[in-house]
């Protein structure tokens, strides 16, 4: 009579190829986990020189102090009203904005996107470039919509017997 074992042997070999197919789960998951933390570090080795560069343009405005010029008398400004100016030379469009009784702000308007003339809209609060909707922050000077990424060249100003002069301009250096 012959016993009818053939069962055991297969068993086995599912056992054995079970703790295979285990063994090649946890390379697999090992391998998975390499190449996660290799793309972790991909990332962060090229993302690096980018904010690198980021935080360089954020801290790179420039400060250059001209001649003080003049650009208009206190009393010829209302609030929330604005006066064109050119500064620092004669090719330098300008805006002056009133925004309180004692806050002025003050930037060259060439828009930083492709240079049409930024102004100001009292009745909306905003600097906004016609050309492809841009608008700027009226007292920072950065873009907060459309195609501009720069922000203005901000123009510092100071009150002095009743006259606003400009004094230094503030730009990003490229
Ligand atoms: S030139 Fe100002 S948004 Fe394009």
């Amino acid at each position: 009579m012959t016993e009818k074992n053939d069962n055991i042997p297969f068993e086995e070999d599912n056992y054995t190829h079970n703790i295979h197919r285990n063994n090649e789960r946890k390379l697999d998951r090992r391998g998975f986990m390499k190449t996660l933390v290799g793309a972790a570090g991909v990332f962060a080795v090229s993302s690096l020189p980018w904010g690198g560069l980021a935080a360089k343009e954020l801290a790179s405005l420039g400060e250059k102090e001209y001649k003080h010029k003049k650009i208009a008398d206190v009393d010829s400004i209302e609030i929330g009203g604005a006066v064109e100016f050119k500064f620092p030379s004669e090719h330098d469009e300008a805006i002056l904005i009133r925004l309180s009784e004692n806050k002025y702000v003050a930037y060259q308007n060439a828009c930083t996107h492709l240079r049409c003339p930024v102004f100001w809209v009292k009745e909306e609060g905003e600097m906004i470039c016609p050309c492809h909707h841009g608008k700027f922050d009226v007292e920072t000077g950065f873009p907060t919509a459309g195609p501009p990424r720069r922000p203005l060249p901000e123009i510092q100003v100071k009150v002095d017997r009743g006259a606003v002069y400009a004094v230094k301009v503030k730009r990003y250096e490229a």
